[in-house]
């Protein structure tokens, strides 16, 4: 991709990408990366579709495991209880309408991998290696297969070291907080700013 003379800030809406100069050869990869709530995916959705790629949401799969740990009685707390059952898993992201869906035993997951406890969980087993392991091949086969906009906080140098395009998303914890809370108003999740910023502020710690 070439950018030319854009400052891609934090409030941009989207009408900026009619400003970048874009061309990218096919069988390429993007990635997408930064702290929670900064942009990655409002951005690989809009670069997905100016430059018809798939855009492939990996935190969705951290988050199918934290729901599946949950229903199986795991507690946050001990995130690493969920290894001896992942084998148990059944697990799919396939593509639809140019982005991807996650299945968790055949069903299709919605807006119940996004509440503030689902983050929570996704935050927590994600730092289990063998969780890390255990999806390493799953997106580098979607990656392989598809000219793909990837986002999440390893993309750039352990799925995609080779991406062509690497992207770093930065906003204050503050400004990240309340896009989220507008986000979680909009798909009628309740909660409030205080809450939304000190779950950000304390994912930005666990996940790094
Ligand atoms: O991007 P997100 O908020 O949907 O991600 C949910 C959690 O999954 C996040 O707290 C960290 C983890 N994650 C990760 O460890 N690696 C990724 N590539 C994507 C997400």
């Amino acid at each position: 991709i070439e950018v030319k003379d854009v400052t891609f800030s934090y409030d941009a809406n989207l009408d900026v990408l009619h400003n970048l100069n874009l061309s990218v050869e096919s069988g390429e990869t993007i990635a997408i990366v930064g702290p929670s709530g900064s942009g990655k995916s409002t951005l690989a959705k809009g670069l997905a579709a100016a430059l018809g790629y798939i855009y492939i949401d990996t935190g969705a799969l951290y988050r199918a495991i934290g729901l599946f740990a949950a229903r199986h009685g795991v507690s946050a707390e001990s995130p690493e209880d969920v290894v001896p059952l992942l084998p148990l898993m059944d697990l799919q992201m396939r593509l639809e309408n140019g982005g991807n869906a996650v299945y968790l035993d055949g069903v299709r997951l919605g807006e119940e991998i996004r509440t503030s406890s689902a983050s929570h969980y996704a935050s927590q087993v994600s730092k289990v290696p063998e969780v890390r392991a255990f999806l390493l091949e799953t997106q580098r086969n979607i990656a392989k297969t598809n000219n793909g906009i990837m986002d999440g906080r390893d993309i750039g140098t352990v799925i995609l070291p080779d991406a062509q395009v690497k992207l770093f998303m930065v906003a204050s914890p503050e400004a990240r907080a309340k896009r989220r809370f507008e986000e979680l108003k909009a798909r009628g999740i309740e909660t409030s700013l205080e809450e939304v910023l000190a779950d950000m502020k304390w994912r930005d710690n666990n996940d790094s």
